[in-house]
């Protein structure tokens, strides 16, 4: 089976052809704002005006491997969640190549694609999985045919929670891997707000609290202080969602996944539980086109496919939304 994605629910226009076993081709371009954060219209704007160019590149690159258009089983895209004007800009291209083809249309949740891709390319097979990206942030794992959500972030993610400090201490966009490196050069810890409520997340009030300890502190100190809070409340949900379930694998995924202090804190946890801890390479873990081909190549063999009419988007797309078709419990 030969599946062709495209992601682009926010900076990263993304597409790829995948089989079962393969990463055939994989092309992308990314939208670089040139000052402050994402804008979503200028995002669309991007993606409109590359889609075409990363579509023709990307089957360019298939046929080099021997794999013809006409090969092709199906069009899958990232259906949600993510920002309206960017995903509509995909889903449009994602229409004209399935109606042009001839082939169905697979719509997938860009938070299960996370996961799956996760699960591909690494042992993990029934993990509870740390999904912590720029507008994600959720403990998530597989039970009774959904991606249950066990806690998750009530305001902002996580990702957007540390650009949004970075920017105010004038850091550049993104600020995740900025704080990290200024957190290497830390002489003290100041406590700053630890808020968890149940086994949901808050980061806004912290980033506040953080913005204000750039008064009195370092910055280097508040970076680190940042980390070692918004980290510890992550992974502290993440190990009661493994108590609670029982399982013996956590998976981290999403672009805040990149920070070697958040894997040391997972992985300690995972060591004291006697839990193995999955980490994706490095390029599996922001958005990629590689994990939607492969997510709607999951979906499209167990029937999960879309009519024209089905494939509006949903900009609030939720991970528990989404019938697992594709998992069979007996196979676990
Ligand atoms: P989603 O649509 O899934 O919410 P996204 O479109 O924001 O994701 P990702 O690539 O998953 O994209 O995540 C990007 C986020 O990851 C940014 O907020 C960025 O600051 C953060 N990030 C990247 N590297 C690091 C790092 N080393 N430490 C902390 N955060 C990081
Ligand atoms: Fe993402």
């Amino acid at each position: 089976t030969f599946i062709l994605g495209i992601e682009g629910t926010a900076w990263n226009l993304s597409a790829a052809v995948v089989t079962e076993t393969e990463i055939i081709a994989e092309v992308t371009e990314t939208y670089k704002p040139e000052k402050g954060g994402i804008h979503p219209r200028e995002a669309a704007q991007h993606h409109a005006k590359y889609a075409a160019s990363v579509i023709k590149r990307l089957l360019e690159e298939a046929k080099e491997k021997g794999v013809e258009p006409s090969d092709i089983d199906g069009i899958a895209f990232s259906q949600g969640p993510g920002l309206g004007p960017c995903l509509r800009t995909v889903a449009t291209a994602a229409r004209m190549l399935s109606l042009s083809l001839g082939i169905p249309l697979v719509g997938v949740n860009h938070c299960i694609a996370h996961i799956e891709i996760g699960i591909w390319r690494t042992p993990a097979k029934d993990p509870v999985v740390l999904y912590v990206s720029g507008a994600n942030s959720q403990v998530i794992s597989y039970m009774e045919g959904r991606y249950r959500v066990f806690g998750e972030t009530l305001d902002i993610g996580l990702g957007n929670a540390l650009d949004k400090f970075a920017r105010g201490a004038g850091l550049p966009h993104p600020g995740g891997p900025k704080i990290e490196a200024c957190a290497k050069d830390a002489t003290k810890y100041i406590p700053l707000p630890y808020v968890i409520k149940g086994m949901d997340l808050s980061f806004s009030g912290l980033s506040t609290a953080a913005s204000e300890a750039l008064r009195k502190n370092s910055l280097e100190d508040v970076c680190y202080s940042y980390q070692e809070t918004a980290f510890a409340m992550v992974v502290e949900v993440a190990e009661r969602a493994l108590a609670h379930t029982g399982k013996k694998e956590v998976l981290l995924a999403g672009g805040v996944g990149a920070n070697t202090r958040l894997r040391e804190m997972l992985d300690e946890m995972c060591e004291a539980r006697g839990a193995k801890f999955y980490v994706p390479e490095k390029r599996f873990m922001g958005d990629n086109g590689t994990m939607i081909a492969y997510t709607g190549l999951l979906m499209y063999k167990s029937g999960n496919i879309l009519t024209l009419e089905d494939s509006r988007v949903n900009p609030s797309f939720r991970t528990d939304d989404v019938k697992v078709t594709w998992i069979k419990e007996e196979e676990m």
